[in-house]
């Protein structure tokens, strides 16, 4: 598929970026694409429907009910015209709705009665994308397979600084290109198995020890693993996430059950991803009964657990193998040395001396070494980072 010659329903949605989306008609129809037009009816406040009939070369929708829009193309036709919904600007309270699946207006009711790709660009404050609730939403839409263009990080018009900006027209155009352009998703027919979250270990029947792993950074990876075209195993610790639709889940509490669920998938897997924070030691017995509070001290003994990821790169034909690795200080020589010791293809170091990125934030950063090459992901949120490892592993896959 290509942007020429195909249908773009563009849905606009009411935020400030929404003055932008004319540029946006225009640089489509550029591109030969035959473009319609839907809006909310805030949309209206920002950009103004005669100006996108003018580009466009089309009428603007925007009313679910309107008698004379329906009599020349009904929705549910004009959820069939669309070879491509792309939703720029899209609001939180619109990725809300599509999360939700909700009908209440014309955009909302295309949404759900078309089967062409839907792409959404978001736009919003920075705190609002951050919210639990919109990071909650972005990971169901990702989960059914929506495209996320976006958001930039920047300033914005309210003030703030940070990741919210919808992305220049010029840059959804050329994305939408990329996606409609390669013949094949980057990894497919590939298996990937990956792993989340941290490890659980038992010290007595109601204590454990762990760390401060979410899963978020090892989900976001299996859902652009995914979207990349992979058939994905996500061994996961245990987290509040819930697994992207598709995806084969296996939950493990302990790094022995994640090892042996790890080494249990290894036929027919092409890449390994490594992001769990496996405990390296576990109480060498667990007590069968409650420890009783008595001494002033208490010593504990350890054993150590299994290395999934030097096992699984040890192995004779050994997927396409990528670690994590987490450090505080010399983080560079750290990940070198990790990723030759434990004859890995790549690894991923993370500063997690910087509470902003890492363990269970909404952001990251990665520095990613390979043993021809080395790339910085600078800071942005864990979904796009992780749509760019999985890329840059696809890419050095089939080098
Ligand atoms: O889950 P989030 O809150 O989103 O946070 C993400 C993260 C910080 C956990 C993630 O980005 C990360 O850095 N994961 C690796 C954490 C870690 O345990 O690093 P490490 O340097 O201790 O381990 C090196 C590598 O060996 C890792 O790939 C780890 O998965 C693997 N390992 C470690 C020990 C072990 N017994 N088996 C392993 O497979």
């Amino acid at each position: 598929m290509s942007i020429a010659n195909n249908n773009i329903l563009l849905g606009i949605t009411g935020g400030i970026a929404a003055y932008k989306t004319p540029d946006l008609v225009r640089k489509l129809k550029a591109q030969g694409a035959n473009v319609r037009v839907v809006t909310t009816s805030s949309a209206a406040e920002f950009v103004s429907p005669l100006a996108l009939q003018a580009v466009s070369g089309n009428p603007v929708s925007s009313d679910l009910l309107d008698k004379d829009a329906e009599a020349a193309m009904g929705h549910i036709e004009l959820a069939k015209w669309a070879d491509i919904l792309l939703i720029a600007p899209t609001t939180a309270n619109f990725m809300a709705k599509l999360a939700l699946g909700l009908a209440d207006d014309l955009l909302s009711t295309l949404c759900l009665a078309t089967t062409a790709p839907i792409f959404i660009a978001p736009a919003m404050n920075q705190q609002m994308w951050r919210a639990a609730a919109t990071q909650h939403n972005l990971h169901t839409l990702l989960s059914r397979q929506i495209t996320v263009l976006g958001p930039a990080a920047g300033e914005q018009a309210c003030g703030d600084v940070g990741l919210g900006r919808m992305l220049e027209p010029q840059e959804i155009v050329e994305l939408l290109h990329n996606k409609c352009e390669s013949p094949r998703p980057l990894l497919h027919g590939k298996k990937v198995v990956l792993t989340a979250g941290p490890t659980r270990e038992e010290i007595d029947p109601v204590r454990y020890i762990t760390n401060h792993s979410s899963g978020k950074m090892g989900y976001a990876l299996a859902a652009a693993a995914q979207q990349l075209g992979a058939k994905v195993c996500l061994v996961s610790g245990p987290t509040q996430l819930t697994a992207p639709q598709g995806v084969e889940l296996i939950n493990v509490q302990s790094a022995d059950q994640m090892h042996q669920a790890v080494m249990a998938n290894m036929a027919h897997c092409d890449i390994f991803v490594a992001c769990a924070a496996v405990a390296d030691y576990r109480p060498i017995n667990k007590t069968p009964q409650k420890i009783k509070k008595k001494e002033n001290e208490l010593t504990l003994t350890f054993v150590k657990n299994p290395d999934i990821l030097s096992d699984v790169a040890h192995l004779p034909h050994p997927p396409f193998t990528v670690g994590f690795a987490a450090e505080t200080q010399n983080v560079r020589d750290y990940a070198l040395a990790k990723l030759h010791a434990k004859k890995l293809n790549m690894i991923a170091a993370n500063d997690v001396s910087d509470s902003k990125i890492g363990f269970n934030s909404e952001q990251n950063a990665l520095n990613v070494f390979w043993s021809e090459g080395e790339k910085v992901l600078p800071v942005t949120d864990k979904h796009t980072l992780a749509r760019q490892l999985m890329t840059l592993v696809a890419e050095q896959l089939t080098e």
